[in-house]
């Protein structure tokens, strides 16, 4: 078996903790799938909420800009004149900006906290991770400036709290708390500045989305249509209810008292005054450290990279379009072949799911040579070793009706034996591989066990298989191949009771059908040639 995420190292008090985060998460998304349909499921489509409330904030900052009074004098005024006669427009523009910046700190909250749970942050895959980091901070600075510019009593807080926070640097001149002690001090230059910031770092906020997501293919960036209309009917809700208010006009010459706070953005502006400056500052820099070290902590040991052969490469574009993780590009031909393009594997992106081996033409079991080669392989478990691996799982199955499980190794499936092959990912198995088990006779029937539907360990690999089986993507499977005798089951490691039933069923349905005429002749021309390659 290749080297998988069960041999993939971990510290201990990590895997507890994501074992624990991974079983809520189970619970919280079939809950979600049924409330909302498991493809509106919003766990299963944070990163992209993330994205498409990054765009409600833009918008809504940007129609707000219209009414906004820059200077320190009118800016209270002006969010004011927005939040009472214009209620009806700008102020529930102030709400949605102000609701949809909040719902994008839980969004990305959740996303960082599934994506950790379900381990797709280590090893090759460190990219995404490493890059999500700034983004936290940049999100943070963008809403702590824009409650600034308010000019409110939390505002006056939030620029006092900010600017002791900053003078621990020397890097302004003067300390900027000054700034803030009397109505004389404050500068309008100095506020200026700050209306540059709450425009600038959104704007390198979302050029940081854009590098984050750099290292995947496909990323899913927009939620489904439906989805979005609920958030924005949600966000509308709460603005109409709830509105966005001031909270009084600052006043240098008062130390705010009685503040509501926003917990989301402001969480641990109380804690610069019990812990002092350098404390919160140690917090913030040793927690971010310790995050973007996350992805080597423990270095993840990882499987050799997929492998083009290019005696068995047609430049044919599979392997590319289906690699999730931008691993794969087709290069001018080296070998003098009539094609145009061979496939390039890039070893640093490769994580080494198997993904492309199912997808590449060549990758049939049925071909008739003892070295058994494909277009594109992984060296830790080739093409030739899985169908060596069906024909000791077949042998392996007894009774009337054996049931072959082709597994994700990241699935409860994975963890199934006897009759078992398990793969890195699901879509590793090429459709030709089921229909060479069944046509042999090798199995009555082929259970294709992935992870999670919705929480797919590859990313595609769920989406991908569906496709093939469906016949709306090459390598599809053949019409032939009797779809009664085939059944997907999607369960997540934690759900081996809900695996279990399936398949349970499955092999009672099996029960009830004729074994078809063209497999049995077919095992029966096969025999000798199997029993020969052993
Ligand atoms: C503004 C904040 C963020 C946005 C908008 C965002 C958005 C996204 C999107 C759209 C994806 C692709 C999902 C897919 O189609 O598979 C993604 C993946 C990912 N994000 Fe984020 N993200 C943000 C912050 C973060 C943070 C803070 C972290 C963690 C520190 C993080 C870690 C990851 C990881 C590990 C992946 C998956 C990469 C993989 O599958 O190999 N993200 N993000
Ligand atoms: S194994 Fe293939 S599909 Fe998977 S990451 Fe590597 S090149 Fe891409
Ligand atoms: S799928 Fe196979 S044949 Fe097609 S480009 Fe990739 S390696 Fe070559």
């Amino acid at each position: 078996m290749a080297a998988s995420r069960k041999n993939a190292n971990d510290w201990l008090p990590l895997r507890l903790l994501k074992i624990g985060l991974r079983r809520g998460f189970d619970v919280l998304e079939r809950g979600a799938e049924r409330l909302f349909s498991p493809a509106l499921n919003p766990l299963a489509q944070i990163g992209a909420i993330s994205f498409f409330l990054f765009w409600i904030v833009a918008v809504s900052g940007i129609y707000l800009f219209i009414f906004f009074d820059t200077g320190i004098v009118d800016a209270y005024s002006s969010v004011e004149w927005i939040s009472g006669p214009q209620w009806y427009h700008a102020g529930v523009m102030r709400s949605f900006h102000r609701y949809a910046s909040d719902l994008m700190v839980v969004s990305v909250a959740v996303h960082l906290l599934r994506e950790f749970s379900l381990d797709r942050y280590r090893g090759t895959r460190w990219f995404s991770w490493f890059t999500g980091i700034p983004l936290i901070w940049f999100l943070y600075i963008s809403g702590i400036t824009g409650y600034w510019l308010v000019w409110d009593m939390l505002a006056q807080y939030v620029a006092q709290v900010s600017a002791k926070l900053l003078d621990i640097f020397p890097v302004f001149g003067e300390p900027l708390a000054r700034n803030f002690l009397t109505p004389e001090h404050l500068s309008s230059r100095f506020f200026s500045l700050l209306v540059f910031l709450h425009i600038a770092v959104p704007l390198i906020l979302l050029l940081g989305m854009w590098i984050h997501i750099q290292r995947i293919s496909r990323p899913k960036v927009n939620p489904p249509r439906l989805l979005a209309v609920l958030i924005l009917a949600a966000l509308l809700a709460v603005s109409l209810w709830k509105p966005a208010l001031s909270q009084g006009p600052a006043d240098l010459t008062r130390v705010p008292v009685e503040l509501g706070l926003d917990w989301l953005f402001l969480p641990l502006y109380p804690l610069a005054e019990t812990w002092g400056e350098w404390g919160l500052w140690g917090l913030l820099v040793g927690v971010s450290v310790m995050l973007a070290a996350m992805p080597w902590l423990p270095p993840f040991r990882r499987a050799p990279a997929a492998e083009v052969d290019l005696p068995n490469c047609n430049g044919c574009n599979r392997c590319v379009e289906d690699c999730p993780y931008e691993a794969i590009r087709l290069v001018p031909r080296t070998d003098g072949e009539p094609f145009p393009h061979q496939a390039e594997v890039s070893a640093d992106l490769c994580v080494s799911c198997g993904i492309c081996m199912g997808s590449c033409p060549s990758s049939t079991p049925f071909r008739r040579v003892q070295d058994l080669k494909t277009g594109i392989d992984l060296p830790g478990q080739p093409l030739s070793e899985v169908r060596e691996s069906v024909i000791a799982a077949a042998a392996e199955l007894k009774g009337e009706h054996r049931v072959m499980v082709l597994a994700c190794e990241h699935g409860a499936g994975g963890a199934d034996i006897g009759g078992v092959v398990t793969f890195p990912c699901v879509a590793m198995v090429p459709p030709s591989l089921i229909d060479f088990a069944l046509s042999k006779n090798l199995a009555d029937g082929i259970v294709v066990a992935g992870c999670s539907e919705s929480a797919c360990y590859n990313r595609l690999g769920v989406e991908w298989t569906k496709q093939r089986f469906a016949g709306a993507r090459d390598p599809y499977l053949r019409k032939r191949v009797p779809r009664d005798r085939l059944a997907t089951i999607w369960a997540s490691p934690f759900e081996s009771g809900r695996y279990e039933t399936e398949k349970e069923a499955f092999t009672a349905r099996l029960a009830t059908l004729e074994r078809t005429a063209p497999t049995l002749m077919q095992a029966e021309e096969d025999k000798p040639r199997l029993e020969a390659e052993g």
